[in-house]
């Protein structure tokens, strides 16, 4: 119940000991169309350009900014969290200028200061992070935010990492132009293949560019062939995580989406409202609270990494502990795909009551689990 990877279901795990085909096979080829269609459903998007890329989040992160930005571009990036510094260094390497839009980690950025910083600076490309896996926060007010880079004519970049598969959203209906994700939070699949998808109108901007983007392995409008109508060789697909994230998004597709956002919202609330009755508060406002990271406050007087490794060597739990601005502050607790479930949100409070009690904190672990239990009662 760490910031990922969440726990693997046993089905994908399975998935992942069938014996591998070529990558041209017929029957591989078949497993490509079939992810491609899970990515669009689980996007909700009809984007034609939706694909794993081969590699962890980064990749598709990289696949995204590497190839949407030119040399000369200038691309806007938030500042409060840690993968808008990942952005930046990326957009930089890619020959961008980067300028910022400021909010301190632990919360959302405000669509004025976003409207104030194109007003300012004119971007072409516009990166925001939709779930903040250093700080527990969620990104509202999405169709705003993009409906101000499109009145600039910019591009929208949407890190998915931590909600794609367990939180709302909607690609093609928020206007986002591309997003990114990947398989080891809420889509609970080893990591390797990454989920990426762009529009019609962001792939055109990718298509007509005037210099080659600096990666050739992530080079778009070469991978175009491989996961286009051509099929033909670019590299070696990564077979067994092809077979993976096929099987997570099979089971996405099955609980259907929005039951599996419900899911996640369902057992983050009980966890959410336990942590509370205990007496620890949550970092985030609940406007903009990630259901899937769950940033929830140090007690006074506790040391997290002694709590974190008690909960480790004890009941053999994973959790986190806060990253840059939030180091020491919040343990991060996560609410992610096969994890998020309510026998989990269970074992956590006791083994973090434990580890709480342990170092003296005033805490009343009783209370907390009455209410988690009156939440998953509802
Ligand atoms: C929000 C976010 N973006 C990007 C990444 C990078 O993904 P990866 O570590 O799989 O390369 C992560 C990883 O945790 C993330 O949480």
């Amino acid at each position: 119940m760490g910031p990922g990877p969440s726990d693997v279901h046993p089905r994908v795990l399975r998935a992942m000991s069938t014996p591998l085909v070529g990558h041209l096979d017929p029957s591989f080829i078949d497993i490509m169309d079939d992810v491609q269609e899970l990515l669009r459903y689980t996007f909700r998007t009809d984007n034609q350009w939706t694909i794993p890329v081969s590699g962890t989040g980064s990749a598709s992160m990289e696949a995204a900014i590497a190839n949407l930005v030119e040399p000369g571009d200038t691309m806007l990036v938030p500042t409060n969290g840690y993968f808008g510094d990942r952005m930046a260094s990326m957009a930089e390497r890619a020959g961008g200028d980067v300028v910022y839009v400021d909010a301190p980690w632990g919360e959302p950025l405000d669509p004025v200061d976003v409207q104030d910083a194109f007003d300012q600076y004119q971007p072409d490309v516009f990166g925001f992070v939709h779930a903040e896996t250093s700080t527990g926060v969620k990104q509202p007010d999405v169709p705003q935010l993009t409906e101000i880079a499109h009145s600039h004519d910019a591009y929208v970049v949407a890190d998915c990492v931590t909600s794609l598969g367990g939180v709302e959203l909607e690609v093609d209906k928020w206007d986002i132009d591309v997003a990114y994700s990947g398989p080891q939070k809420c889509l609970s699949c080893p990591p390797g293949a990454s989920p990426l998808t762009l529009n019609d109108r962001a792939m055109d901007k990718v298509l007509s560019r005037e210099e080659d983007p600096r990666s050739w392995y992530l080079d778009l409008s070469l991978l175009e062939g491989y996961w286009g109508d051509e099929r033909a060789y670019h590299h070696t697909a990564p077979i067994t995580n092809v077979y993976a994230i096929r099987e997570a998004l099979r089971l996405v597709a099955e609980e259907g989406i929005e039951e599996r956002w419900d899911r996640h919202l369902r057992v983050a609330n009980g966890l959410k409202a336990g942590v509370e009755a205990m007496g620890l508060g949550l970092n985030p406002e609940d406007d903009y609270w990630l259901p899937s990271l769950n940033a929830v406050l140090v007690p006074d007087g506790v040391d997290a990494g002694a709590a974190i490794g008690y909960v480790l060597d004890n009941y053999d739990l994973e959790i986190a502990g806060g990253l840059g601005a939030l180091d020491g502050d919040i343990f991060r607790i996560g609410c992610m795909g096969h994890s998020a479930q309510e026998k989990n949100v269970a074992f956590l409070m006791s083994a973090l009551g434990e580890a709480l009690e342990a170092q003296g904190a005033d805490i009343d672990v009783e209370a907390g689990f009455a209410a988690m239990r009156e939440q998953f009662a509802e």
